[in-house]
C-alpha cells in the first residue's frame, strides 16, 4: 500500500518536471508536507538506530540507551550535533538529527526499562572499582543505585569497556565531565575497575 509520505514525494517529483510557472505550487506543496511524512522518517531513523542500540547488542562498544533519563539522551544527541562530544558515525553518517527526531529518540529509549545483561567481570577489579567509586562519591550525582536522573546518566549495567572508555575520554579531555578530568587522579587501571564495577550494579 502506498503511504501518504510516498504519495507526497511522487507529487513533488511530478511537479519538478513541469514548467517553471508551476514553481509556486511546488513550494506550497513542499512547505505543507503532511505530518505523516515527517513521522515516518522519524520512525525509519529510530529503526536504523536500533540496528546497533538494541538489547543484547552491547557485546561490542555500543552503549544501551534503554532506561537512560530523557534529558540525558537529548543532551547527548545535541552534544553530537554541536560536536561537543566526538563521534564520526553519529555526526557524519547517521546525523545530524532534527530536534523532532532527537525528542522522539529520547522519548522512546527513556520509556523502555533498562537492559540487564550479565558481563564477565573480574571480582578483584569490581572490588577495586567499588572502593574508588565510594572514595570519589560518584553516587552523589549518579544516584545511590546508579540509575541516573535528569541530565545525569544511568551507570548501572553499562557495558564495561564502554564505561571505562568514557572515563578515559573524560581524563583525556575529549569529552567533558563535571568531576572527572586530567587532574582527578583516575588512572587507566582505575577507569577499567570502575567500568567493571558499574557493569554489574543491579
Ligand atoms: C553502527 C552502530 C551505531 C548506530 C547505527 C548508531 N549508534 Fe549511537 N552509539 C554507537 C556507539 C559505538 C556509541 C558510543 C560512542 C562513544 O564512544 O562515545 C554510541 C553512542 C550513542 C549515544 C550516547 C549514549 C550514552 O550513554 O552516552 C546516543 C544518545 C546514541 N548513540 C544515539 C544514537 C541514535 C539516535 C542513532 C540513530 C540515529 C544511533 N545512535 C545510531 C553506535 C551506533
Ligand atoms: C557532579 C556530579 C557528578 C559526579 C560527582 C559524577 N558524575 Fe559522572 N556524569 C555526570 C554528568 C552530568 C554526566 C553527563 C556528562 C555529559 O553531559 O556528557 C556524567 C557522565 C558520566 C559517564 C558517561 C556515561 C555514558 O553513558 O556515557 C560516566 C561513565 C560517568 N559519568 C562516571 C562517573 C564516575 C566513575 C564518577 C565518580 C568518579 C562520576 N561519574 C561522578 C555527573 C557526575
Amino acid at each position: 500500500m502506498r503511504t501518504k509520505c510516498q504519495a507526497h514525494a511522487d507529487a513533488a517529483r511530478k511537479n519538478r518536471t513541469t514548467t517553471p510557472a508551476k514553481l509556486p505550487l511546488l513550494i506550497a506543496l513542499v512547505s505543507t508536507t503532511p505530518w505523516a511524512c515527517a513521522d515516518e522518517q522519524t520512525e525509519q531513523r529510530l529503526q536504523f538506530c536500533k540496528t546497533c542500540h538494541r538489547p543484547g547488542y552491547s557485546v561490542s562498544y555500543v552503549p544501551t540507551l534503554d532506561g537512560q533519563p530523557r534529558a540525558y539522551l537529548f543532551d547527548q544527541l545535541m552534544a553530537f550535533k554541536e560536536k561537543r562530544r566526538p563521534s564520526d558515525g553519529h555526526q557524519r553518517y547517521w546525523g545530524p538529527l532534527s530536534e523532532k527526531d532527537m525528542s522522539a529518540v529520547a522519548d522512546h529509549f527513556s520509556a523502555n526499562p533498562p537492559v540487564r545483561e550479565f558481563f564477565d567481570v573480574d571480582a578483584n577489579k569490581v572490588a577495586a572499582g567499588q572502593s574508588k567509586a565510594q572514595a570519589l562519591q560518584c553516587a552523589s550525582c549518579h544516584q545511590p543505585d546508579f540509575a541516573g536522573k535528569d541530565s545525569v546518566p544511568r551507570l548501572a549495567g553499562l557495558q564495561p569497556q564502554y564505561a571505562a572508555g568514557q572515563i578515559r575520554a573524560f581524563t583525556a579531555g575529549s569529552r567533558q565531565h563535571p568531576r572527572i578530568d586530567g587532574k582527578s587522579g583516575i588512572s587507566q587501571g582505575d577507569a577499567e575497575s570502575l567500568g567493571q564495577y558499574l557493569a554489574q550494579v543491579r
